[in-house]
């Protein structure tokens, strides 16, 4: 049957991939309260559309720290993508570059930074883990850098991994036919069999648990590429991000894989983008399926979106192709919403597009006495 929206993508990974890698793209932390949630809030937060505009023409053209993309709809940073399919990232890079948006590279991801630029021209961020090793991580820094990658996105939700109980029921670890490539030739690129999640001892052993605002100023003086701070949720560590520097937030509970009772990313957007106060671009990931979300996700002050789990289950659905018809049916569905709320660009989406349920009530007429 042909797939009409994002969401169908799930059920058809489901059948076609192992449980393990199932389980390990879809899984949230602990009791998931927070995977749900990040969808429920989207459903939430309802439309005040406007109505005989002339929408004829749409532009949903715009620019992410000076590159000029088709759309604010990215990649997120996955991992391992080529556990969905066999051409893995290479598949995710060529999709997103026909699509004219940003890919993020994960860092642990099982084709190289070199590799992924080799696929052809794209603008393309990198996602940064800070290994307790600082060599390691000026190294990978300086190769990303000379592969052309335009931005760091340095996760800093994960000091240690959110304890996702699937990973550990099914002793989850990387398939022994791949490597996290851009770690190979450090001898970190392969993952061991753990009594729990392989992953998270991986991440107990290598990642810095020290990691501290200080180090997002010492990243500037390894590299001259942007840094975007991806993990943010709280007005405060917003003022922190733009005072150590940060190019640009990304509103994201990392798939609610990390914290559980975190509140939904879209419920967090506004905050945050008050704290900014315009200084830095506020970007959002987590529970973006649909292009009424792409929308109500700017009209609450987002500059632009990323999708994460559509990726990996469209790829292994239908590699490639499966990826660029998530982003083409994300673009079609925005733009639809753009028509049908009356926006002809980005510009044009306001506060006043949505209504959500911190808003006061609106003014009513008082009872006739
Ligand atoms: C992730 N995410 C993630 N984030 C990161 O900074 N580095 C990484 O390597 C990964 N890997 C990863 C793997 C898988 C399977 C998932 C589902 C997520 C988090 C990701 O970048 C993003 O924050 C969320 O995926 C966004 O939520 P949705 O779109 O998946 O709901």
């Amino acid at each position: 049957m042909e797939v009409t929206n994002v969401t169908e993508y799930q059920a058809i990974a489901k059948e076609k991939l192992p449980k393990m890698v199932y389980d390990y793209y879809a899984s949230g932390a602990e009791d998931q309260w927070t995977l749900e949630e990040n969808r429920n809030a989207f459903s939430r937060i309802l439309f005040r559309p406007r109505i005989l505009i002339d929408v004829s023409k749409i532009d949903m053209t715009t620019t992410i720290l000076g590159f000029k993309i088709s759309m604010p709809i990215m990649i997120a940073p996955t991992a391992m993508q080529k556990m969905a399919h066999p051409e893995g990232e290479y598949a995710t890079a060529r999709a997103a570059s026909a699509a004219g948006t940003i890919m993020t590279l994960s860092s642990w991801a099982t084709s190289s930074v070199e590799e992924v630029a080799s696929t052809g021209p794209g603008i393309r961020f990198f996602q940064l883990y800070v290994y307790k090793d600082r060599n390691v991580v000026a190294q990978l820094v300086r190769r990303a850098e000379r592969a052309g990658f335009k931005a760091i996105a340095l996760t800093v939700d994960t000091p240690r991994l959110g304890r996702r109980e699937a990973d550990i029921k099914n002793r989850f670890t990387l398939p022994p036919f791949l490597t996290l490539k851009n770690f190979e030739g450090l001898d970190l690129g392969k993952m061991d069999e753990a009594n729990d999640s392989g992953l998270a001892s991986y991440v107990s052993g290598q990642i810095d648990r020290t990691l501290s605002w200080k180090d997002v100023k010492w990243l500037q003086t390894i590299t001259t590429m942007p840094i975007l701070v991806k993990g943010v949720i709280t007005a405060e560590d917003t003022r922190l991000a733009i005072q150590a520097g940060a190019a640009g937030i990304i509103v994201s509970n990392h798939g609610a894989r990390q914290l559980d009772y975190v509140p939904a990313t879209i419920s967090a957007l506004e905050e945050v983008v008050k704290a900014a106060q315009g200084r830095v671009p506020v970007f959002l990931d987590g529970g973006v399926r649909r292009g009424t979300d792409v929308f109500k996700a700017l009209a609450l002050g987002a500059s632009g979106i990323f999708i994460g789990r559509p990726v990996v289950f469209s790829l292994a659905a239908e590699g490639e192709a499966g990826v660029r018809k998530v982003l083409q049916m994300l673009r079609d569905e925005f733009e639809l919403t753009m028509a049908l709320s009356g926006c002809t660009s980005l510009r044009e989406i306001t506060r006043d597009h949505i209504v959500t349920e911190w808003d006061a009530p609106r003014a009513r007429p008082g009872p006739r006495l």
